[in-house]
């Protein structure tokens, strides 16, 4: 079965071609090409709905033409491609960026007259596991010592952690499509959690990578930062009052240079914090940095391994684009490898927004029977 999957739901516009079948371990790309407007919201700061949703509107064709070229795939409507289905994410998301992959896909499943599978971005990064990747990276622990040449079947149940810009979440995996959730978080992601502290450093989106790279050269016992809900036996998350704390230490450590928009230029601007500082002070960020990411990090194995030891289970997968982080990964591949858990993590590139993971979710999805009355929904939930 090969699957063209087109993604939408944000910044990134993305289309990928992957086939496989259901009873293979791991789904196969066969192009996969992603185009990003971050480069027009870093002159913003931040994203601006609207002015994402323009930028998808500019690429969605090229991404997709690109994308059946590198397939070896026609675009046309007297021929249609050899697919077997057009999958596309319906949410959660910004409802301008989602409208234009959905009316695409509906567009594209209309004229070539295929089938079209609807899928929930959170389970596509989930999903991400599933798909063969350059070595077996996804499987992170020593427990399993399988050549890299081998991909290993992920083992049900699992529980699975959704970490992304908007969503931090704690499910049971029973088995394909067979999902309960269990816990969220009750304020910011903790994506969210990094990008907003990373914006107060003079970091435009994403603050995930920035924050990581700092911490690097800090030391993160020299910074004392809450550990949200630590000791609590539910599978919640809390990541504002985080933020807070690190807010406070900003201000109380360093002097710290207000940026914004410059009318002159038209954009928003901000020197990053470590280039106004001393070799000193510089330090002093990398370790606030570096106690910011430890505790992020703490929290999301704490929970995770609550979640494993209660649910009896002995996978867990992690999923979305904070699962790129390598001090969480290096983390949770010692803790797991401790108790004796298999780790699974897409290699980095998978753990972003990408249509591929969306084509691999599509194989375990129902297809719409009623595709031209597909509606996107931007608060789409998990269990839905
Ligand atoms: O899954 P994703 O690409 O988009 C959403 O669905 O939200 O995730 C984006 C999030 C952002 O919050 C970004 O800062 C975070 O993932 N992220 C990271 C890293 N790479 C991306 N967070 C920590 N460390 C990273 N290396
Ligand atoms: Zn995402």
């Amino acid at each position: 079965m090969k699957i063209l999957a087109i993604e939408s739901s944000c910044d990134e516009t993305s289309a990928a071609i992957v086939e496989g079948a259901k009873t293979d371990p791991a789904v196969k790309i066969i192009a996969n090409n992603t185009a990003s407007s971050l480069p027009t919201h870093s002159k913003t700061g931040g994203i601006i709905p609207e002015a994402a949703a323009r930028e998808q509107v500019k690429f969605i064709i090229p991404v997709i033409k690109k994308t059946l070229e590198d397939a070896n795939l026609s675009f046309s409507s007297q021929n249609p491609p050899d697919l077997d289905a057009i999958a596309v994410t319906i949410g959660p998301g910004l409802i301008g960026s989602l409208l234009v992959g959905v009316e695409t896909a509906k567009t594209l499943s209309f004229i070539w007259n295929k089938p079209i599978i609807p899928v929930n971005h959170l389970i596509g990064h989930i999903y991400a596991n599933f798909v063969e990747q350059t070595t077996d990276y996804r499987l992170q622990t020593t427990v399993d010592s399988r050549p890299s040449t081998v991909l290993a079947s992920i083992e049900f149940p699992a529980i699975v952690l959704v970490v992304s810009g908007g969503h931090t979440d704690l499910i049971l995996l029973k088995n394909n499509g067979k999902i309960t959730w269990l816990g969220g978080t009750r304020d910011d992601a903790a994506g969210e959690c990094f990008d907003k502290c990373a914006r107060m450093l003079g970091y435009a989106y994403p603050g995930g990578p920035v924050i990581s790279e700092l911490a690097q050269k800090g030391n993160s016992k020299n910074f004392t930062l809450p550990h949200p809900m630590s000791g609590s036996k539910d599978l919640d998350f809390s990541f504002s009052g985080l933020k807070t704390a690190f807010a406070k230490l900003l201000t109380e450590n360093f002097n710290i240079q207000k940026g914004g928009f410059n009318k002159k230029t038209n954009t928003w601007e901000q020197t990053p914090l470590i280039n106004l500082l001393e070799n000193k002070e510089q330090q002093k960020l990398y370790d606030l940095c570096a106690s910011l990411e430890d505790t992020i990090v703490d929290s999301l194995i704490d929970k995770a391994i609550l979640a494993i030891q209660t649910k009896h289970v002995e996978q867990l997968i992690v999923a979305g684009g904070v699962a790129a982080n390598k001090k969480l990964k290096m983390k949770l591949k010692t803790k797991l490898g401790e108790l004796g858990v298999k780790l699974y993590i897409p290699e980095p590139k998978l753990c972003t927004d990408n249509g591929a993971m969306i084509a691999s979710a599509a194989f375990f999805t129902k297809p719409n029977n009623m595709p031209l009355n597909l509606q996107a929904n931007p608060n789409l939930s998990l269990s839905s």
